[in-house]
């Protein structure tokens, strides 16, 4: 049998990576390229969509080159993304209005707030179980509309599009203003705020509230079809999958049972726990997500846990305050102290998001004294990822009633012993990472491979998920108590400081 090849694109908040799998489910070949952060004001993130394009064909060609292969040998291309950051372009030259606005960017807080209007923050949470916030899209886009001038009445004549990162790469390689397909999925549709649930399409109501032309939209599919197919040096090959990052994370880590769940360590981290084929309403400041949808299947629904601000505070000690030369460097400073010297930082740096979802909230550091070294601190950094995970479990478990019994993680930060171990003692449940720990691009090509019959279905999927390490818990229960009430009392510390 010869072996058949699935390639995956992974376009993230900080850089862009191609990974190419064999039928088994293991990586062939990496390639990977970060793209610039653009901080125009405080609060305000921004990406070049052009340069992010072009980085998604330098790693696509880098991937190729590394695996030996010719774009002929792939039997699928699959695509997952950060998810909310919106790109508004020109049908016609096929360029960008403006720069891409980050999911991170709290530009649209005060839209948000008006919005709500008199019902408040969960005006459109039945329809689309998110809660009004600078993080999703559709206010984004209402943003952009209103301030690049002429914008609004060219996106009424049909001449602008709205995309999401996965709708400008799947545009761009089905042909761009030669043909390109407009098209986005369901998960990353369910992330604008303009898309129900329920119907899996963009919610009229939703659009004239928030002032948005439909005519600029894409149309939305499941998350495993072949939309087009790719031209350029891709040609020939299917475009058959799209989904946001943390939705291609739990279908790479196979949880496709009801109650199974994933957290992956990212930028941000986000904890999402399969709820089956219903919608799970929250009242513990979850969100209620898409999961994914294979052609015409049901879909799967999640809740979610969105943490904005966990590896990207490691980032900040690195490139603003310079304790560490690199991500690297923190675990064996962390580990060069006994514990946090008394010291907790809560990463406030776009608002707290699950389960607060207070802009109005910022970074703060407290307990410190001139006992505190920035060993403590380092050792802080990464405690601070762990407490809000476990504050997401917990509203898993008031939302859901379901007590998750081991966590499967996954992403960057899950090299971090140190960092593993206090998870597993915070949460007091086994932690445990599996062998390809890229599951975000694993699950892209998964859905590219299905809808194409490279796999039959989610059990051979599944049979592919191999343990690589596991962390037992050792915490004291006490302490366990004591550190996490230290926690709460600094999380309330961070809000309120935005006037
Ligand atoms: O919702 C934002 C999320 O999709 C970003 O993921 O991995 O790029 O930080 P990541």
């Amino acid at each position: 049998m010869t072996d058949k090849f699935v390639a995956a694109i992974d376009q993230g908040t900080t850089s862009s990576r191609c990974i190419i799998f064999n039928q088994d489910g293991a990586i062939v070949a990496v390639d990977q390229r970060e793209h610039r952060q653009i901080f125009p004001k405080p609060g305000w993130v921004e990406h070049d969509a052009t340069e992010i394009w072009s980085k998604v064909q330098a790693v696509v060609a880098g991937a190729l080159a590394k695996a030996g292969l010719r774009a002929e040998q792939l039997s699928a291309l699959g695509i997952t993304n950060q998810r909310e950051t919106t790109v508004l372009w020109d049908r016609a030259t096929g360029k960008p209005v403006h720069n891409a606005i980050v999911w991170q960017d709290t530009r649209t807080s005060a839209l948000c707030t008006e919005l709500g209007g008199d019902v408040g923050q969960d005006r459109f949470r039945d329809a689309t179980g998110l809660p009004l916030a600078s993080y999703f899209s559709g206010p984004k886009a209402a943003w952009l509309l209103d301030n690049v001038p002429g914008l609004r009445t060219r996106a009424e004549r049909g001449e602008i599009a709205f995309g999401t990162i996965d709708s400008w790469l799947i545009w761009n390689l089905t042909g761009g203003t030669d043909g390109g397909v407009h098209v986005t999925d369901v998960t990353n549709a369910g992330r604008t705020m303009l898309m129900n649930l329920e119907t899996l399409q963009w919610d009229g109501q939703i659009l004239s509230a928030m002032n948005v032309p439909e005519a600029m939209l894409p149309e939305i599919r499941s998350s495993a079809e072949v939309y087009g197919t790719a031209v350029g040096q891709l040609a020939g090959v299917p475009v058959a999958s799209a989904l946001g990052d943390q939705q291609a994370a739990i279908f790479g880590q196979a949880c496709y049972d009801t109650g199974t769940a994933k957290n992956t360590y990212g930028t941000g981290s986000f904890l999402l726990l399969n709820t089956g084929n219903r919608p799970v309403p929250s009242k513990s400041g979850l969100l209620t997500t898409m999961g994914y949808q294979i052609g015409g299947e049901a879909p799967v629904y999640c809740l979610e846990g969105s943490i904005a601000i966990t590896g990207a505070l490691v980032q900040w000690l690195r490139d603003q305050l310079g304790i560490i030369a690199s991500p690297d460097e923190i675990e064996p400073l962390a580990a060069s102290v006994d514990d946090n010297g008394g010291a907790y930082v809560v990463p406030a740096f776009s608002g707290l998001f699950a389960p607060y979802w207070r802009s109005d909230a910022r970074g703060v550091i407290t307990g410190l004294t001139r006992y505190v070294t920035k060993a403590h601190l380092a050792r802080a950094v990464l405690e601070a990822t762990s407490w809000q995970t476990r504050e997401v479990v917990d509203a898993m478990y008031q939302d859901s009633g379901v007590q998750i019994t081991t966590l499967k993680v996954d992403g960057g930060m899950t090299k971090n012993n140190l960092l593993m171990q206090h998870q597993a003692d915070v949460l007091d449940v086994p932690v445990v990472r599996p062998k390809v720990s890229e599951t975000t691009c694993l699950g892209a090509a998964y859905a590219a491979g299905l809808a194409t019959g490279v796999w039959n279905d989610l059990d051979e999927l599944k049979a592919h998920w191999q343990k690589d390490a596991e962390w037992q818990p050792r915490m004291a229960q006490e302490v366990r108590d004591r550190e996490y009430r230290n926690w709460r009392r600094a999380v309330e510390r961070s809000f309120g400081w935005l006037e």
